[in-house]
């Protein structure tokens, strides 16, 4: 049977039709709605279309495989990896820091009445998805201790105890985005202060940039040109350009993430003691850009650090699809059990 996995974030929703083994044989992307309503209905647009494809033995061709049965056969289950809290049967939205509107929010329920109840839904934490994706299928496999950390327009974060996702007791365990790494520091979306996700996130990232920027205007040259000449037009995309130029400020702005984020990973292990880190979301696309500060600080702020192992840091595999494919992979379980 296929899966049929969504990735909702605060920006926008990825969706992947996957095959038995998670693979994605068809994809979709569309900016996130704002109103819960119309996300539930975007999310029903797109699986009537990935049904029909799937009646049409339109993925045959997509997935390389042959015409058997599996490929042939509709969709057994949906997966929704979603950007906040989900209680612990996988079926409601609980909060979600960067989608105002989903506050106990039955998202399964919703969802499974717009497709008029044709298969079940379950919904999982996005962070927790891409950490189960790239356990099963990327960067974990054969680490049954890892944290995964996914920098995106929040900061998520994944544990793996003993070879399991470890839920916690309600369901909202691996929150590191939340945890406080400035007592009184800058308002989160959460309503905290002072959260990991205002040091380590893609608007993080641009606002280190932006303030570089404005401090040392005869450096800035590279990042005004690519900005057009305003600062406030800076993107992530932009400083991962520059830096891969040599620009000395956009590697100042990695660099504060990787502080950053090298903190929360040393505060983390301080509690669960993994052997594997595992840094996913689109800013890690520069690679040793990220992960060397990233590193440097982990070494730096680990307790005993100079007797003890350290865990190893290392880029998601799967990438920005970690989240669909552990989607798919635990709808599939949740449903079959
Ligand atoms: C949310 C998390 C989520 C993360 C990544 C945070 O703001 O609180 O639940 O996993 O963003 O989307
Ligand atoms: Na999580
Ligand atoms: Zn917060």
């Amino acid at each position: 049977m296929h899966a049929l996995a969504f990735d909702v974030g605060g920006t926008k929703i990825a969706a992947g039709l996957c095959d038995d083994e998670d693979r994605i044989i068809h994809r979709w992307r569309i900016p996130t709605p704002h109103d819960p309503a119309d996300i539930d209905a975007a999310i029903a647009g797109i699986y009537r279309e990935a049904k029909g494809l799937c009646e049409s033995g339109g993925t045959v061709g997509a997935s390389g495989g042959t015409a058997d049965s599996a490929d042939r056969s509709g969709i057994g289950s949906i997966g929704i990896s979603a950007c906040g809290n989900v209680t612990s049967d996988r079926r409601t939205m609980s909060f979600a820091p960067n989608i105002a509107a989903w506050h106990d929010y039955p998202l399964a329920d919703t969802v499974e009445a717009a497709i008029g109840h044709e298969c079940p839904v379950m919904v999982e934490n996005d962070a927790n998805c891409a950490g189960w994706g790239e356990y099963v299928h990327g960067a974990g496999r054969g680490s049954a201790y890892m944290v995964l950390l996914t920098v995106g327009t929040g900061l998520g974060g994944a544990i793996i105890a003993d070879g399991k996702l470890y839920r916690g007791a309600f369901g909202m365990a691996g929150e590191l985005g939340h945890v406080a790494m400035v007592p009184d520091g800058d308002f989160c979306g959460c309503g905290l202060r002072g959260c990991a996700e205002r040091y380590i996130s893609g608007n993080a990232l641009e606002r280190f940039a932006r303030s570089a920027v404005r401090r040392y205007p005869d450096r800035a040259g590279r990042l005004m040109e690519l900005c057009g000449g305003n600062v406030d037009h800076l993107r992530g995309a932009m400083i991962a350009q520059a830096v891969k130029e040599g620009d000395s400020l956009a590697q100042y702005a990695f660099d504060k993430i990787g502080e950053w984020l090298g903190r929360v990973m040393a505060q983390a292990s301080a509690v669960l003691d993994p052997e594997l880190y595992v840094i996913g979301g689109g800013v890690v696309e520069v690679g040793d850009v990220l992960l060397g500060p990233a590193r440097r600080n982990f070494d730096r702020f680990l307790e005993a650090g100079a007797h003890r192992p350290h865990a190893r840091i290392v880029a998601a595999e799967a990438g920005q699809d970690a989240g669909l494919i552990g989607a798919a992979n635990l709808s599939r379980q949740v449903t079959a059990g």
